[in-house]
């Protein structure tokens, strides 16, 4: 079967935008209830582990690979988590802060990381803070008040409390979410789509216009809380609150027994954007509800200038089934996870034009690229397509036209439809203000390798070659804390015949100065 990869570089689509390759760190962290596992405490905070820990308690081994990683952005505090959180617990001295029971998770809440540790611990990372409103429980003065203290630099109540608490500066936190989830029956205050809508509204912008989250800081990016890109409540909010807000949050984690259904899945997730996109334009047109609209109104005349980006903050691969039981979301990924994330990482890479920002779901220890214990960190199958795409998938996406053979695989089963047509390779490709040529490509065939042209490349260019997984590594084997399995080869091939064999079961990536 010939397969072949054709692109030009010049045949841009649009910029990549560094902020997907973001991270989410949420709470949630005793052995209560049912907890999702360490991602802060435990995972990235252990003050008492004075081996690994720095004076302020964060794991220094932790630090560093999210350096190594070079996360732009990272959502803290949820998650479900935020339905129920009291952010003013967790500032000022740590002695005086109260433990709360913790109803997203049924855990219970020590507070001893709050606001002040994660900016600090965002300024040792170098990522920018986006902070998770309480759209449950919480009001809008709760949230107004979060802002001021974080971003306020007048002589004002909340701005003060942050300068007496240590911080005379103010953070500046950009990106803001109105909520997380709120649609769904396990949140903390579940609510109606209508119902959200007119809260996102008063919030963003203000009935009483001397109370908006936006009046207080027109600068902040506010993100609508979305469901999964193709819903019903997905079209009301967007509809009712666009000219409102700058991104829309979507979530789906992709799932399915097997390793092709551990493929398929994640096609529904390039579904996802491409509905939501359209909804998004859908919600910019002015309708005209008269018995004969008039199209070119329609048409010309949308209801807002603004266009706002996905922001896709929850995503991975995540089967509950396999980490059970006090395990919470601890799961361990195999070598199919590793290359379903790299599909994942080319659906953002090929729909970049809608994607303003993306936060793997999540970054320590819970579903996560990095594990902990008391003795170091180690890699999961999933953090080095993740590590190979902040490194280098930057610049302009190129469009890539991909002969390969298909197979007819299961999406996840709430996606409307039961197949997708699955390439044997999938690839996404993009060209840096450098002018370098990157091509991410995964071949998810259990059983062949392709020997593939590529229609693009200068033949007798050198080609840095970076794989993961391939014939060097026998089955799917899961890393684990001993053993390491799946890592990245490095290689240089000399592009003479303009032919490159992809290996079953590898992730590749290629670079060359175009
Ligand atoms: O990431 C784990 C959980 O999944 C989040 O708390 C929630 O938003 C989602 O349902």
């Amino acid at each position: 079967e010939s397969t072949s990869i054709s692109f030009d570089p010049a045949n841009t689509i649009a910029d990549v935008n560094p902020l997907i390759y973001g991270g989410f760190t949420e709470f949630v962290s005793n052995d209560i209830g049912r907890h999702m596992g360490r991602c802060i405490y435990g995972g990235l905070y252990e003050p008492d582990n004075k081996e690994l820990s720095d004076e302020n308690g964060f794991r220094r081994d932790v630090i560093s690979y999210f350096k190594e990683l070079q996360v732009p952005v990272v959502r803290y505090p949820g998650g479900n988590f935020c339905a129920s959180y009291r952010w003013q617990d967790g500032i000022g001295p740590k002695e005086n802060r109260p433990k709360r029971p913790e109803l997203a998770w049924e855990g219970v809440e020590p507070n001893t990381f709050g606001t002040d540790e994660f900016m600090e611990w965002c300024k040792v990372v170098g990522t920018e803070p986006y902070l998770c409103l309480n759209m449950g429980t919480g009001t809008l003065e709760d949230a107004l008040a979060w802002v001021e203290y974080c971003n306020g630099d007048k002589d004002t109540h909340y701005a003060n409390l942050r300068r007496q608490n240590g911080h005379e500066k103010p953070y500046n936190v950009k990106y803001w979410a109105l909520g997380n989830e709120m649609w769904g029956p396990w949140q903390v205050e579940q609510h109606t789509k209508e119902d959200y809508a007119k809260k996102a509204i008063q919030w963003a912008r203000g009935i009483d216009v001397s109370t908006a989250l936006k009046l207080l800081d027109p600068s902040i990016t506010l993100i609508l809380c979305g469901k999964d890109g193709y819903s019903d409540w997905d079209r009301y909010t967007l509809q009712q609150c666009l000219r409102w807000v700058d991104m829309h949050s979507i979530h789906y984690y992709s799932m399915g027994k097997g390793h092709y259904k551990n493929i398929s899945s994640v096609y529904a997730a390039e579904r996802a954007i491409q509905v939501c996109s359209s909804l998004i334009d859908l919600a910019r047109c002015e309708f005209d509800l008269s018995p004969f609209p008039d199209i070119e109104r329609i048409i010309t005349k949308p209801n807002s200038a603004k266009r706002p980006t996905i922001c896709f903050d929850e995503w991975n691969v995540w089967d509950p089934e396999r980490a059970p039981g006090n395990k919470g979301g601890e799961e361990q990924y195999t070598l199919s996870d590793g290359l379903a994330v790299a599909i994942w990482l080319n659906i953002f890479v090929r729909n970049c034009k809608d994607i303003g920002m993306a936060t793997i779901a999540q970054s320590v220890n819970v579903i996560a690229p990095l594990m902990t214990t008391p003795r170091g960190v180690w890699k999961q199958t999933t953090y080095f397509p993740l590590l190979l795409f902040s490194k280098y998938m930057h610049g302009k996406a190129v469009s890539v036209h991909t002969r390969t053979g298909t197979y007819q695989g299961e999406t996840f089963p709430r996606w409307v439809e039961t197949t997708v047509s699955v390439p044997k390779l999938d690839v996404s490709a993009t060209i840096d203000s450098d002018g370098w040529m990157n091509v991410a490509i995964v071949n998810s065939d259990e059983e062949k390798g392709y020997t593939t042209k590529l229609n693009g490349i200068c033949p007798g260019s050198e080609v840095q070659v970076f794989t993961v997984g391939g014939e060097a590594f026998k089955s799917a084997d899961t890393n684990s804390e001993n053993e390491e399995k799946v890592n990245i080869r490095e290689s240089v091939w000399n592009a003479t015949d303009a032919s490159y064999r992809f290996e079953r079961l590898s992730f590749t990536l290629l670079r060359w100065k175009a």
